[in-house]
């Protein structure tokens, strides 16, 4: 969940590693670390709770010259967040630093080993006790040698890790290692510099050139790029991706926060998630990068999807598009469940991880169990080149370009644009779907990204969303509904507003609003209703009728011209009609304004709220 940097070339280091994790901070956001070695050959430190800004001013105020540094932005897990517990953490002469994102599980037992021999530790961190295994390996054992001190502490470890080293005996290198599923390490290729970072939005500005380190693999880096290892120190070739993400794409520009603009650029991603998949002349869906042979798909009699919060909402409205267009069954679960229930998999199964990091720790696992299972892995995932893009069998990219608000938006929307083109191209493959059908739909989907972009500026000209958050934000809590495709849409728009505003709102499937939660229902309780004109338009209008007869206020989305929602709801918050499948992608988008304007209107920390990370890369 930490965000790492690090940096070695001619320029100053230290504001090189503090831009890269200003652009990582959604990892992290509890203290913030620097180290830098000095022009005089030493190591300095600098440490500070609070956010990358609190780091910032003390580095204003006490500036370290050098090219080589190493920066990390923490997300805690063991020891609060303390200036102490803030990382880098050295070893006891000093002359080694550690940055790591992960969990030592075995942490106590290697801590009271270390004692045992003589060290003290300054920190309640997991993270002390691999500087001082270094240290010790480096003294004891590898005489000398960095690199081979490096890899007998993870031989130590257990639990996921990935670090970066350096060390004042070792001016001209950075060393960095990958143990398990501990999010990325990239690593960036200059002209005469190279750098590190958790992920590739630090590394935008400076270089597309990156090379991925996968798990228990290490690599030595210099100045002029790197050198690559197992941990057995065996030497590795590795490949070079071009990233092709633009370096502004991860810039907030005119708007407030990054999750506004990732709200309004929504007609964009999705014209990027659709470009060069639909094929109108063959009225098919081109999904090569699947990788799906016909004798395999032909093969596959159940797909199962896995995934974590927002992405495990998007995978609902997957198997409502999947059931439909493909006729294939399909099972929804949440990854950390699913991993640790001994599931049922075998090579006639499709398991599909939804994920924007491509890195969370529970949606990896899940995925490791699929394929000892034998089924066929495949990922839709938005971070390219992410861990669950390089284990899958067949990839889908959403395509929408870095999300760095926490709370995900266009990656949801890009998500579920992705599933309908998955079952449509399962549909497609399968022969369940006819021509009129195929361009019946084809049709529809082309028209999402114009229709998201018209309610998306009709939204940004008006002040409706603004007042609407003016009016409701003083309340404590919201019950959501919705209904057949648009259930994952109530789900999704309730954790919305509570992970960014901390209103408490839960989402309910509209018919079991009877069956116990009708009872919560007064004028202290709004309801948001989704209600377009589908097949459960009906159910959804009676759901509206129940609410207001308890004097339950009532916000609805539904079709701009629906004279009759309009008049039995107190606000419609209007969307265009679209092909029923298609109306998740709309629906939502009223929902996530409405989350950010409450979020504004009660000043909580848009951004970064409090207690979560971008990339839950620990358990
Ligand atoms: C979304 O708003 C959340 N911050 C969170 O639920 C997120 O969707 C979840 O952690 C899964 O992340 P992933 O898509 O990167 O796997």
């Amino acid at each position: 969940m930490c965000g790492i940097v690090g940096y070695i070339g001619a320029r100053q280091a230290a504001s090189i590693v503090l831009n890269g994790l200003r652009q990582l901070e959604y990892r992290g956001y509890d203290s913030a670390g620097m180290a830098v070695l000095g022009s005089d050959g030493s190591l300095q430190i600098r440490r500070e709770v609070g956010k990358l800004g609190n780091l910032a001013q003390l580095l204003a105020e006490a500036p370290v010259e050098g090219a080589v540094a190493v920066g990390h932005t923490r997300w805690a897990t063991h020891g609060p967040p303390s200036q102490r517990n803030a990382h880098p953490h050295r070893s006891p002469d000093g002359r080694i630093v550690v940055v790591q994102n992960g969990i030592v599980e075995n942490f106590a037992e290697l801590r009271s080993r270390l004692q045992g021999q003589g060290y003290t530790f300054h920190s309640d961190t997991d993270t002390e006790v691999i500087v001082h295994l270094v240290h010790r390996y480096y003294h004891n054992g590898c005489d000398g040698d960095l690199a081979a001190a490096v890899r007998k502490t993870l031989a130590d470890l257990k639990g996921p890790s990935a670090i970066v080293v350096l060390s004042e005996d070792y001016p001209d290198q950075l060393i960095a290692a990958r143990l398990g599923n501990a999010g990325g390490v990239a690593i960036g290729l200059g002209e005469d510099e190279t750098f590190i970072a958790s992920d590739i939005p630090a590394l935008l500005q400076h270089t597309r050139q990156v090379v991925f380190l996968e798990t228990r693999q290490m690599a030595i880096i210099t100045r002029q790029g790197a050198t690559y290892f197992d941990l057995e120190g065996q030497p590795l070739h590795k490949t070079t991706t071009t990233i092709d993400w633009d370096p502004q794409a991860a810039e907030k520009g005119e708007f407030a926060h990054y999750m506004q603009k990732e709200i309004f650029e929504q007609g964009r991603s999705l014209t990027d998630t659709l470009r060069g998949r639909l094929d109108f002349v063959n009225q098919r869906v081109v999904l090569d990068s699947l990788n799906l042979s016909a004798a395999k798909l032909q093969e596959i009699d159940k797909v199962t999807i896995v995934a974590c919060g927002t992405s495990y909402y998007a995978g609902l409205v997957g198997k409502y598009l999947i059931e439909r267009l493909a006729r294939l069954p399909v099972e929804v679960d949440y990854a950390s469940e699913f991993r640790y229930r001994s599931p049922i998999v075998s090579p006639r199964h499709l398991v599909l991880a939804i994920t924007q990091s491509g890195e969370t720790v529970d949606t990896l696992a899940a995925l490791e169990e699929a394929r000892k299972g034998g089924a066929f892995t495949a990922t839709i995932v938005n971070a390219i080149g992410s861990q669950a893009a390089r284990i899958c069998d067949g990839v889908i990219y959403m395509q929408a370009g870095p999300e760095i608000g926490v709370a995900s938006t266009k990656a949801f929307t890009a998500s579920v644009t992705d599933l309908f083109l998955l079952a449509f191209y399962l549909g497609q493959e399968r022969g369940i779907l006819n021509e009129a059908e195929r361009t019946e739909l084809l049709q529809a989907v082309a028209t999402l990204p114009g229709l998201a972009g018209t309610l998306l500026e009709d939204a940004w000209q008006s002040n409706f969303y603004q007042q609407l958050a003016e009016q409701f934000h003083g309340f404590h809590n919201f019950l959501y509904l919705g209904r057949g495709i648009n259930y994952a849409i109530a789900r999704e728009g309730a954790l919305k507003l509570k992970e960014i505003s901390y209103i408490h709102a839960e989402g309910y499937p509209a018919g079991e609003m009877k069956h116990g939660p009708i009872a919560l229902i007064d004028e202290k309780m709004p309801t948001v209703v989704i209600a377009p004109r589908d097949s459960v338009y009906d159910k959804m209008v009676s759901q509206v009728e129940q609410v207001k007869a308890r004097r339950g206020a009532v916000l609805a989305v539904a079709h701009a011209d629906d004279e009759y929602i309009r008049q039995k709801a107190d606000v419609v918050m209007p969307i265009p009609k679209i092909h029923e499948l298609l109306t998740p992608i709309l629906a939502v988008m009223p929902l996530q304004i409405l989350a950010y304007e409450m979020a504004v209107r009660r000043g909580t920390d848009v951004d970064q709220p409090r207690n979560l990370a971008k990339s839950v890369t620990v358990e």
